[in-house]
């Protein structure tokens, strides 16, 4: 496991940015992408990249990890239109290898099998992006996941509605949706890299627990501790509770 501190949420933005450009530039062309207050900025230092003639992404395939359900993929406060607004438009990946789960799929049982079928015959992502919750929660893998999971339609835990309807998101605990599509933690753990990025005082603990350990289920994180191939972007205040 490799971690690199950096004073702030900008620069550990740039950094993860130069090193999502190093690893395209090695064939990592199937990527799995978070959303979230934490990778706005990385999409935002990428499409800069992007409109500097730094990358290409004609070559790339994208997965994001999850969705909410049911929400319709239009909807300003889906995950589909967060990256179709901060990321997608701006750039030259073409619409064909955006892989997204369905927030309006009628029956999310073969919805999911299917994204999950699709990554497999890929023989899994050659990266994935992580943000982390304040819970440990990966992806939407709340507290308790099995281990073994793969996409699946989850219930989201009362911890992560409250913190998706502070006003960052939602404005209201009854605004969000109570469930959600999600990659399973072993489509996540199955990543040939995988790079977490943290920010700020608040993700702390969760990042403490994730990297010092135990391995456990209660901190769905703590997994990547299994992982050979793990980077760390964390800001010095993320980084605070790590001995
Ligand atoms: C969302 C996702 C989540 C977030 C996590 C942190 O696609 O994968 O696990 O990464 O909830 O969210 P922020 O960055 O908003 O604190």
């Amino acid at each position: 496991m490799k971690i690199i501190i950096s004073n702030n949420h900008l620069e550990t933005s740039k950094k993860a940015c130069d090193l999502f450009i190093k690893l395209l530039g090695k064939g990592y062309y199937n990527i799995g992408l978070a959303t979230g207050s934490t990778q706005i900025r990385l999409y935002h230092e990428l499409v800069k990249a992007y409109k500097s003639s730094k990358i290409d992404f004609s070559l790339v395939n994208t997965f994001n990890l999850d969705e909410y359900y049911k929400i319709n993929p239009d909807y300003s406060l889906s995950y589909r239109y967060f990256m179709d607004n901060h990321f997608f438009k701006h750039i030259n990946l073409p619409k064909k290898n955006i892989n997204f789960l369905n927030g309006l799929a009628n029956d999310p049982i073969i919805e999911c099998k299917k994204y999950e079928t699709k990554i497999k015959s890929l023989g899994y992502l050659d990266l994935q992006i992580l943000g982390i919750g304040v819970n440990g929660h990966i992806g939407f893998c709340e507290p308790y996941s099995s281990f073994d999971s793969e996409t699946s339609l989850v219930n989201l835990s009362d911890e992560t509605i409250k913190q998706n309807s502070d006003g960052r998101f939602f404005k209201n605990k009854e605004e969000v949706p109570k469930q959600a599509l999600t990659m399973g933690m072993k489509t996540i753990i199955n990543a040939k890299k995988i790079l977490v990025l943290a920010n700020g005082q608040r993700k702390a603990s969760a990042v403490n627990k994730a990297i010092e350990g135990p391995i456990s289920s209660k901190v769905p994180a703590s997994i990547l501790l299994n992982h050979k191939n793990v980077v760390w972007m964390l800001d010095k205040e993320a980084s605070s509770e790590l001995k």
